[in-house]
């Protein structure tokens, strides 16, 4: 297993041992996220952890936890969630994160938002100093108008590209939408820039996720580390 595979795993299994019998658990989407549903899977078919019911990020962690066996709700069953385990793009140093790498980032905010602990699982490889220095940001924006919202993006100083599958058709979000990965630079103000983006009609998100994490666990060459965000908005 290469190394960063491994620290995904290492992550992955620290995260797990937050979670509790009876909790509603937010199910996040990516490489890193689906080791970890696939070790709940594990615990509940051992009996390690049971009345477990669990809330998908995107589509395609919902068929993998269908076909695990790991009991599924809603969030409009289950308004709130008791944690929720979630990859990241891009860590900085106050728990800021860019999210959205693979296109789930609607869905992961909305889940993340809903969530009383937000656990960011990572390798170290996701540090960074300042939002933007590794990532661009995905914006998902509605397919009506989108070139206006990507001459939009290029006026707050970003630059756009429409994701793209392998066979060079466009990405389509689970709500049917497009993204435009945004290319910033390294960003000095992220606040001001979500809020930017949070007041266009027609982007339905982004993925800057400020001030949702309540816990980073970041597996390293060194061993774990767990780091506390007290100021996130729960
Ligand atoms: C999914 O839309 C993303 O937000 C992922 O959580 C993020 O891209 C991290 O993915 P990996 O764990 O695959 O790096």
């Amino acid at each position: 297993m290469r190394q960063e595979q491994q620290l995904k795993q290492r992550a992955a299994d620290q995260v797990l041992t937050h979670v509790e019998s009876g909790m509603i658990v937010g199910l996040g989407a990516g490489s890193t996220a689906i080791l970890a549903v696939r070790g709940l899977a594990g615990m509940l078919a051992r009996g390690e952890l049971a009345e477990i019911e669990g809330i998908p990020c995107s589509s395609v962690i919902e068929a993998e936890a269908r076909r695990l066996g790991i009991p599924l709700t809603t969030l409009e069953e289950h308004p709130v969630i008791d944690l929720t385990f979630d990859g990241a793009d891009e860590v900085d140093p106050a728990l800021n994160l860019i999210k959205g790498g693979g296109g789930a980032l609607l869905r992961e905010k909305i889940v993340a938002q809903a969530s009383r602990r937000e656990i960011i699982i990572v390798d170290e490889s996701k540090l960074s100093p300042a939002l933007g220095t590794h990532w661009a940001v995905p914006v998902e924006v509605i397919p009506f108008g989108w070139r206006t919202q990507a001459a939009y993006l290029e006026g707050l100083g970003g630059l756009p590209i429409l994701r793209t599958r392998d066979d060079g058709a466009p990405f389509i979000t689970d709500q049917g939408n497009l993204i435009l990965d945004c290319n910033f630079g390294s960003i000095s103000d992220p606040v001001s820039l979500g809020a930017r983006l949070d007041a266009r009609t027609g982007i339905v998100a982004h993925g800057l996720f400020l001030g949702l994490a309540t816990d980073l666990i970041v597996a390293g060459a060194t061993g774990i580390k767990h780091l506390k965000c007290e100021t996130a908005e729960k």
